[in-house]
């Protein structure tokens, strides 16, 4: 029998799953620097380095940051310089740029006050929704939602749309009713541990689920379904985004499982690593490969973020060449995923450098059909070769 839907609307409801998440929470949260110290600027810097950078990247990082940095004075009087110093390695240097910004911002507007409300944050360059509710609920103890892509699958399962198409103001709606008054900073962060340990977009843990009564996506099975089909089951239609990166007659190749481009499309990411898949093959820069809905497409050129500009233009010539157009799109399938490719090129104008920390080289465009090239790269190649670029 159908189960039948969760009524997050009782106050019951509510209560009981606040109870089950905050207690596994509370039982098994990973010990993070930034929670066994929390303050409101320590709390700002790791929501603004946790942002495309995992867990694990970033507390070495925000350790040395503090340490330097230890209030927002001293990160405004500090020198850009040595702040992106204390960014290298970390990528997206907008991020640093625009956290170092904000800080001579809130020194020069602000009397050095950090804002104590979401709004204010909402005004300091770098900050977005998300961020603005994570920095006001985890560092100022106010009763407001953070959703970010993990928060919003987990609640979309809760509702029962497993897909990449839950309705966006359904889950907003609901992200704001279930924060609890007393502890809303905990309640967003066992949102995001849950996300990240218990309900990963692909294999989720449903049999070792802290809330799994209160889930029906888990209840009806749908998500092993949406996320984990078995070798011979349906395959899993992915949107993804190539970059040809163009410099006189030459493109950038490089070796899989370099950073991602960052892409904030409004769908679940089906697999970012991808390192595995075209073994001893150059390729091109990459998006993650995301879910696709069942009905329309993704815009994943219109999705691409700033910030990847910051993977490439750093220490090159790059910034002068964006934005990058579209060049086409092909279908492809690999192992069982059926991908929707979109290819975007970036004339980057002769003579440029090779972006830092990327693993790759400049390979002249007829080498590079010939060459030990993946067969995506080569198919993405191939609409320039017919006259698309
Ligand atoms: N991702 C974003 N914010 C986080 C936090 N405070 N802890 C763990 N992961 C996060």
């Amino acid at each position: 029998m159908e189960p039948g839907p969760v009524d997050f609307a009782h106050p019951a409801v509510r209560a009981a799953l606040q109870r089950d998440l905050l207690a596994w929470f509370d039982a098994s949260a990973r010990d993070l620097p930034w929670r066994r110290r929390r303050s409101l600027y320590g709390t700002w810097i790791s929501e603004m380095m946790l942002q495309q950078t995992t867990v694990a990247t970033v507390v070495p990082y925000w350790e040395r940051f503090l340490a330097r940095f230890p209030d927002v004075a001293a990160l405004a009087a500090a020198p850009e310089d040595d702040v992106l110093a204390h960014w290298s390695g970390l990528g997206y240097y907008r991020r640093a740029r625009h956290l170092h910004a904000a800080a001579r911002q809130v020194v020069d507007t602000l009397g050095g006050r950090l804002p104590e409300d979401v709004e204010g944050w909402r005004r300091l360059p770098g900050i977005g929704p998300y961020a603005a509710g994570a920095i006001a609920s985890l560092g100022l103890g106010l009763p407001e939602p953070a959703v970010d892509a993990n928060v919003r699958r987990v609640l979309a399962r809760w509702l029962g749309t497993t897909g990449g198409d839950a309705p966006a103001a359904e889950v907003a709606r609901l992200a704001r009713a279930l924060v609890p008054a007393d502890r809303p900073g905990v309640w967003n962060e066992a949102l995001m541990e849950l996300g990240a340990l218990v309900c990963p977009a692909r294999q989720p843990l449903c049999a070792s689920c802290p809330v799994a009564p209160h889930c029906r996506t888990g209840k009806t099975g749908a998500v092993a379904m949406a996320s984990s089909p078995a070798p011979g089951q349906a395959s899993v239609p992915v949107a993804v985004l190539l970059a040809v990166i163009r410099s006189g007659s030459r493109v950038w190749l490089e070796v899989p499982g370099q950073r991602l481009l960052p892409c904030r499309v409004p769908a679940e990411v089906a697999r970012e690593e991808l390192s595995g898949l075209h073994q001893g093959l150059l390729t091109l820069p990459t998006t993650a490969w995301y879910l696709r809905p069942a009905k329309g497409t993704l815009d994943l050129l219109g999705a691409l973020e700033e910030a990847w500009v910051d993977a490439w233009a750093d220490g090159s010539s790059m910034a002068a060449t964006l934005p990058p157009k579209p060049l086409g799109r092909f279908r492809h399938a690999i192992t069982r995923y059926r991908l929707d490719v979109t290819v975007a090129v970036l004339d980057a104008g002769p003579g440029l450098v090779a972006p830092p920390g990327r693993d790759g080289r400049w390979v002249d465009l007829d080498d590079a059909s010939a060459g030990n090239i993946s067969q995506l790269a080569r198919k993405a190649l191939r609409l320039i070769a017919h006259g698309q670029g």
